[in-house]
């Protein structure tokens, strides 16, 4: 089973697609804190966030690990160590969008992504080109969204909550041009995939944006369960 979450900044997808791996049982990747993570170590090591082939180098020589926590979600340790508060700073916030234009690391990471997949026996995977990219043939795809106002309400909260108190304009700005990049860059741009089920979040709670995507979930399964069953009535087994 493979699950596939996009959609822009904000739109809380990471919190949703993490408790749908848990309710399903299955493992979760958020991609977003992979090229989070690859910014913080271009940000510490001085490197131009514009060399793509300097950051894939990174990206091939550094120890990326990703954990899994109940309550937290994926845990990011690079190079042994846990870097998961830090790549959620407002710097990094800042940066990750040019870091995550250049195609050369964009080719490294998606490989990763696919070899995370098929290590799973299943998985929830979230970003900005999982249905279009990294897991074309996923069996059911999502783009959830939510008005630019209501996403940067609830990263304003997310930011306040984690201490950091930023006038809600500027932070409105930053998303606006985060999603700016994320759709205009030349490769794998935030698109919705043909196939995918569009949810916009904007007046739902996280709940029940949950329990809509389980009940696509289910009716999907059951609709795969039912061709399975009259494939095997056809074939007479
Ligand atoms: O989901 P997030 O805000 O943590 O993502 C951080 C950045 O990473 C986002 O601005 C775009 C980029 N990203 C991407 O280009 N492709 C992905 N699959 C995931 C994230």
């Amino acid at each position: 089973m493979q699950i596939a979450i996009d959609g822009p900044a904000g739109a809380g997808k990471s919190s949703v697609a993490k408790e749908v791996a848990r309710r399903l049982g299955l493992k979760y990747l958020d991609t977003g804190a992979m090229y989070r993570s690859i910014t913080l170590k271009a940000l510490r090591e001085g490197i131009c966030l514009h060399n793509g082939t300097l950051l894939a180098e990174i990206a091939r020589k550094c120890n990326l690990e990703i954990g899994y926590d109940e309550i937290l979600g994926n845990r990011i340790f690079l190079d042994g160590k846990d870097i998961t508060p830090e790549i959620r700073s407002p710097e990094i916030n800042k940066h990750v969008s040019i870091v995550s234009k250049s195609p050369e690391l964009r080719h490294e990471l998606v490989l990763l992504q696919k070899r995370v997949a098929k290590k799973s026996s299943g998985i929830v995977m979230e970003g900005r080109d999982i249905g279009t990219k990294v897991l074309e043939n996923a069996n059911i795809k999502f783009y959830i969204f939510a008005s630019l106002e209501e996403r940067s309400r609830r990263r304003w909260k997310e930011m306040k909550a984690a201490g950091v108190v930023l006038p809600f304009n500027d932070v409105m700005k930053e998303i606006a041009m985060r999603d700016s990049i994320d759709e205009k860059r030349d490769v794998s741009p935030l698109t919705i995939a043909r196939d995918a089920v569009v949810i916009d979040t904007t007046h739902y709670s996280q709940e029940e944006v949950i329990e809509k995507i389980l009940n696509f979930i289910k009716d999907k399964s059951s609709k795969f369960d039912t061709r399975c069953l009259k494939n095997r009535t056809t074939d007479g087994v």
